[in-house]
């Protein structure tokens, strides 16, 4: 089979990675990729949302299948454009992917299909917003409507803050994204990031993991798109990942599909484990990241047969995914003054050769200077992921290999997994 893979994070260096190894895999073409990915694959320099850039290149690699990592190529509309050329696309229609690019979209579908989530009110007006807030208790949960790259979202203690997150997404911070502001019930509990496949027709369950959101050791600092991931997810037992399934998953692909935006790709549901059951946070329509990584190095099946069914139907004929009995774990390395102001341009020095049985690195944010050196081009930009016979032996293995890296520029957190540890710990 000729692949295609779309985009340049450690996502798709993952699923890349994870793709080389398949039998059924002739050619992987990644566009555009990254330094990381090019030593598995070829790589093409068309930007994932450049809709017309990826078909042609599509239809010129003949492409059997088309697996589309990040979100903004979706809402671009990629996805529609590979269908009307009939080439199967690993990835939701615009349409269907407003269950991530737009919230209100979500929320409004949430309601429509009773899928327990926090209750919420939508405004273009800064004046109902604020008396909505009034008659709202603490802490205060604000969100710009569309894709603000993991920034749209504020949790504020007191109604001064929140007033300003209003103001300030309503007054253009977010630009078009921000034209509607959400204000939603906080929701108290631990958060886990659960996949599930689907066809259209048939969701089928694709890993859990849980990721850690804020910058610094301890739960601290800003909120980022995460600064590591650990999998598998202990807060999220077999009988909470059934009741997802039943409540949340499977009611989601039969309301798209209702609705006639049936749902292909991966269905990332956000969950927050409540005192009364899994409650959504959020949807997105790709796979998380660097949760994906991390899913990747657990999955022991052939990824390839899973996306191709997504992609073309059939789900429902494939066996479970198998995992393996290890614990894996992703450590992010982010470029000095992430989230806010990366500084990109610093040389990054990998070790030399493989990096040793059951460890990865993974480029996420990195590209090469003209005279070869690999430099940061991002706010998040390596991800090391080692394989352990529980998370403990994982960490130690991750952080060892994350030792090994001389990078000046970067930073990261010293305690991934550390809740799940002292879960493990205690047990
Ligand atoms: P989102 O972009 O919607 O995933 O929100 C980003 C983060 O904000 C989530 O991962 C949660 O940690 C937090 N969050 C969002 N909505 C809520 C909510 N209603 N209650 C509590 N925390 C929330
Ligand atoms: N790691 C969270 C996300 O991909 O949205």
């Amino acid at each position: 089979m000729n692949i295609l893979l779309v985009g340049s994070g450690g996502r798709e260096h993952a699923l890349a990675w994870k793709i080389a190894r398949s039998p059924l895999l002739t050619r992987l073409v990644c566009a555009p990729g990254n330094p990381g990915m090019a030593a598995l694959a070829e790589t093409r320099p068309v930007a994932a949302a450049d809709v017309a850039g990826q078909l042609a290149l599509a239809l010129e690699i003949g492409a059997d299948l088309v697996v589309v990592g990040p979100e903004a190529a979706l809402e671009a509309g990629l996805a529609d454009a590979l269908e009307s050329h009939g080439v199967p696309c690993f990835g939701a229609s615009a349409k269907a992917a407003r269950i991530e690019t737009s919230k209100a979209f979500m929320k409004a579908f949430a309601t429509r299909h009773s899928l327990p989530t926090a209750a919420y009110g939508v405004f273009e007006d800064a004046a109902q917003a604020r008396a909505f807030l009034a008659a709202s208790t603490p802490p205060y949960v604000i969100k710009a409507d569309g894709l603000a790259a993991g920034k749209g979202v504020v949790i504020a203690d007191d109604l001064v803050e929140a007033e300003a997150a209003v103001d300030a997404c309503l007054g253009g911070r977010f630009g078009a994204a921000g034209a509607r502001v959400i204000i939603e019930e906080f929701m108290a509990g631990e958060e886990v990031s659960l996949f599930a496949l689907s066809d259209g027709e048939t969701a089928v369950l694709f890993g859990a993991a849980q990721d850690h959101k804020r910058a610094f050791d301890g739960d601290t600092g800003p909120n980022t798109g995460g600064m590591g991931a650990y999998a598998p997810a202990p807060a999220l037992t077999a009988a909470l990942e059934a009741t997802a399934l039943d409540r949340l998953i499977d009611p989601a692909v039969r309301g798209l599909a209702a609705e006639e935006t049936p749902y292909r790709g991966v269905l990332y549901a956000g969950l927050m484990l409540t005192a009364e059951g899994p409650r959504l946070v959020e949807f997105n329509a790709r796979f998380g990241d660097p949760e994906c990584q991390v899913l990747m190095m657990r999955l022991q099946s052939d990824v390839v047969p899973y996306l191709l069914a997504a992609a073309r139907g059939g789900l429902a004929a494939l066996p479970p995914p198998v995992w393996r009995d290890e614990a894996a774990i992703c450590v992010v390395l982010a470029a000095e003054g992430y989230p806010d102001a990366p500084q990109t341009g610093s040389v990054i020095t990998l070790p030399q050769g493989d990096p040793g049985e059951g460890v990865a690195i993974f480029h996420a944010g990195t590209t090469r200077r003209a005279d070869g050196a690999l430099i940061a081009a991002g706010g998040r930009v390596i991800n090391v992921c080692a394989l352990g016979a529980d998370l403990a032996e994982a960490r130690r293995r991750a952080y060892a290999a994350v030792d090994g890296i001389d990078w000046p520029g970067g930073f990261h957190r010293r305690d991934i997994g550390w809740r799940a540890l002292a879960s493990e710990r205690a047990r």
